[in-house]
């Protein structure tokens, strides 16, 4: 099935294969091989020139993979997809591939804590520029674009803190210069948001989180232009990274994808309680949700997102020694990093995935030292709920507590 202009579900469920090419089964074969045998030595050679398709060997391309691949670009709205074997992979292999010694690269203020390393610790090791700016700031774009600068790279919402970053603005200036921007949509998912139709040139996924969505697989994806891809795929996957996918986990992935528009909704409605839930409560600080009336940027998430997603970030007042007590006190909820997960998940950036940063960029970058994330998962709402006011309810009667020793010593 090949026609592209289906609802979001049926794309996800049917595209890139046809059950009857392949027996009846109407679940895609798990294609373990790593290599495959050609016809002829000329046909072999043939391909490997890039003057014959087919397979040839499962760092390059796999048919399992290729019905996955085919599946993220028609959700994404665009023309071809590759699977790699992490986000990190995915994003690797996309800088590989688009930058060189003496190129500049702007990203985004805010990142993931592994991406913030590889393009710091990574690629400016290798003479590449790296700058990091406020996107929502699009004059400080603009001044910081020169003419070394090939990419501009952000996430939408950005992990930790959930700030978001206007695509189309963004992409209008960068192309205006010849700069390809690429996104990371881990947070948004297709499902909510499609960065290639407001401009962006590529998109990046960790597939580990709602793509992939059981918590049972590393994975990464990329969708964009099909010459763009071709290129990642021979050089900064097939020579640089080696970070191909794994058949049996294109498997799991494509299982995952089938249920991703009920999983996002149930998400989102769930973590839009849970955002609401903890904005009343005094014992809470401050409370990001896109979904919020008091998000600094809800214009831009009503423009951008067709719904707010699954994530959260919040702060208890007391700072982190008493969200590190609340986190204690979770009886369900799983103290856990990764995010998108069926199982609700609570964690501490500072300490955790945003530990590859130094306390000062920490500062810096507006990742804050009590920020706590939640990832809202698919239980019964009325549990998730009743297991954070219980951890709350424990703080509040313990600074209760306090106050009155404090008041009577
Ligand atoms: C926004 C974002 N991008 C990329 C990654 C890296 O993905 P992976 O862990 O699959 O390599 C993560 C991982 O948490 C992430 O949250």
């Amino acid at each position: 099935m090949q026609d592209t202009s289906k609802n979001f579900s049926t794309l996800a469920i049917h595209h890139g294969y046809d059950a009857q090419q392949n027996q009846g089964a109407l679940t895609p074969p798990i294609h373990l091989t790593s290599t495959f045998a050609f016809e002829t030595a000329e046909a072999g050679g043939e391909m490997f020139a890039g003057e014959r398709d087919g397979h040839f060997y499962s760092r390059i391309s796999n048919p399992t993979l290729d019905i996955l691949e085919q599946r993220i670009a028609a959700l994404e709205g665009t023309e071809a997809g590759l699977a790699l074997a992490s986000g990190i992979g995915a994003i690797s292999s996309v800088m590989w591939t688009l930058l060189s010694p003496g190129d500049e690269i702007i990203a985004d203020k805010t990142l993931y804590g592994c991406t913030f390393s590889f393009l710091n610790h990574g690629l400016a090791k290798f003479g590449i520029k790296v700058t990091q700016v406020d996107l929502s700031n699009h004059e400080l774009l603009a001044e910081a674009i020169s003419s070394k600068t090939k990419v501009v790279y952000f996430e939408t919402p950005a992990n930790p803190n959930m700030r978001l970053v206007d695509i189309e603005a963004v992409s209008k200036i960068a192309h205006k210069h010849d700069v390809k921007v690429v996104v990371d949509n881990t947070y948004a998912t297709p499902y909510l948001t499609q960065p290639i139709k407001l401009g962006a040139d590529l998109v990046v996924h960790s597939a580990t989180k709602y793509l992939g969505g059981h918590g049972d697989l590393v994975a990464g994806l990329i969708a964009g232009p099909k010459e763009i891809i071709s290129e990642i795929r021979l050089y900064g996957m097939k020579d640089m990274t080696g970070a191909c996918m794994a058949p049996f986990n294109a498997m799991l992935v494509m299982r995952g994808m089938k249920t991703l528009e009920l999983r996002m909704d149930r998400h989102c409605q769930s973590a839009m309680r849970v955002a609401k839930m903890l904005e009343a409560n005094p014992i809470v600080e401050s409370v990001c949700y896109p979904g919020l009336e008091s998000f600094e940027q809800f214009e831009l998430a009503k423009k951008q997102m067709s719904d707010f997603g699954g994530m959260i970030t919040f702060e208890v007042k007391g700072g982190i020694q008493t969200g590190i007590k609340m986190m204690n006190k979770l009886k369900m909820i799983q103290r856990a990093v990764s995010l998108g997960d069926a199982e609700t998940l609570i964690q501490h950036p500072a300490s955790m995935t945003h530990s590859t940063y130094t306390p000062e960029e920490r500062l810096e970058h507006g990742i804050s030292d009590g920020l706590i994330r939640l990832s809202v998962g698919l239980e019964g709402i009325e549990d998730i709920l009743d297991d954070l006011q219980q951890a709350l309810n424990t703080l509040s009667a313990e600074s209760l507590l306090s106050s009155v020793v404090e008041s009577a010593s």
